[in-house]
């Protein structure tokens, strides 16, 4: 199974209020630990997670802009704040706002990284799902997929520049 095998269906998983689903992967985002929530919600057993990269739960809506950013932003040892939707081994989605952070050793060098997610506000996803999809389309308009990334990017900062806000900011703002 992966993601270039299920068809998405227009049908979303649940989770609760109070559940947190957590991973850990290493330096490649190769999963070495999730906890039940998280192979629960994503229909797979912990069998089918653990060593896998972490893309097998990658929806097709996403636009690739907001993981360049996520990768940039924990490589570079910071955490970032992130609304991503996921999709489950039947191809069901289900919306998340993650914390991504680096895990570091005691030299302060970067082993791994750590993911919590919860259930976003309805009214959260119906905002960033907006800007999701201008941004995914802006990445498809490009045959040239180097430089439909490019022009992802170049929409994303000019929003929130707009804003006058990061990523981050932005999605703590409409989080909740
Ligand atoms: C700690 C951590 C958590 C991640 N969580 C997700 C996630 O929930 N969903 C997802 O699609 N990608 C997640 N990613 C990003 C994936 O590694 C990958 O960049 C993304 O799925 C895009 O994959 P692709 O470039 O192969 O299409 C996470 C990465 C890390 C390091």
């Amino acid at each position: 199974m992966s993601k270039y095998t299920v068809t998405p269906v227009d049908e979303a998983i649940h989770f609760g209020k109070d559940e947190i689903i957590v991973s850990k992967t290493d330096l490649k985002g190769r999963l070495l630990y999730a906890n039940d929530v998280f192979c629960r919600v994503a229909e797979m057993t912990t069998s089918e997670v653990i060593g896998k990269p972490h893309s097998i739960i990658r929806h097709p809506d996403m636009p690739r802009t907001i993981f360049k950013l996520l990768w940039e932003t924990i490589q570079n040892g910071e955490e970032i704040f992130a609304f991503v939707k996921n999709m489950s081994k039947t191809g069901k989605y289900y919306w998340v706002i993650a914390h991504v952070t680096p895990s570091f050793d005691q030299q302060g060098q970067i082993i791994g990284y750590h993911s919590n997610r919860r259930r976003p506000s309805d009214l959260g996803i119906a905002q960033i799902s907006g800007i999701y999809d201008q941004l995914l389309s802006e990445e498809l308009k490009h045959t040239n997929s180097k430089q439909g990334l490019i022009a992802g990017e170049n929409l994303l900062h000019s929003m929130l520049k707009e804003k006058s806000q990061t990523y981050s900011q932005f999605v703590w703002s409409i989080g909740e």
